[in-house]
């Protein structure tokens, strides 16, 4: 449809993605091994990071894109336009990533990035993977 938010394309989408790429190798994973990296595009054409921080009390473990987006509400940047997430087997984020991105963009295009299958990208877009999202 029209009114959905369209994908960024050309040199916004590839920096897109080499930063969540970059991003990546900051990730802190030392129990799951799993590295996951975040780069979030706001309508201020910013560009936030974050990666995953993992914690010996594993449940404390923060993923990726909530680091990204917490970074960047907290810049007062609240207008998501775009996700690129980087993982070694190209997964969509988690539900509760999900959740939290919905809060402040229910259609966001997210670029999921296969990097074991030399960087193939996916598109989705956030209402596709959360439909029906709580919301009050
Ligand atoms: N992880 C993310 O960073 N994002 C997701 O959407 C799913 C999982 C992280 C959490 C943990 O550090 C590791 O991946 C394995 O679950």
């Amino acid at each position: 449809m029209s009114s959905e938010a369209s994908f960024p394309d050309g040199q916004l989408r590839d920096d897109l993605i080499s930063a969540a790429l970059e991003a990546r190798t900051a990730a802190y994973a030392p129990f799951s091994k799993y590295l996951v990296g975040a780069a979030l595009l706001t309508a201020s054409d910013e560009t936030f990071t974050g990666c995953n921080v993992e914690n010996s009390s594993y449940g404390l473990t923060i993923c990726a894109e909530r680091v990204a987006a917490v970074a960047a509400v907290a810049a007062g940047q609240r207008k998501f336009r775009a996700l690129a997430v980087a993982t070694a087997d190209g997964a969509a984020p988690c539900g509760a990533c999900r959740q939290f991105l919905a809060e402040f963009c229910d259609d966001l295009p997210i670029l999921i990035v296969h990097v074991d299958r030399g960087n193939a990208v996916r598109e989705v877009r956030l209402d596709e993977l959360l439909p029906d999202r709580f919301q009050r």
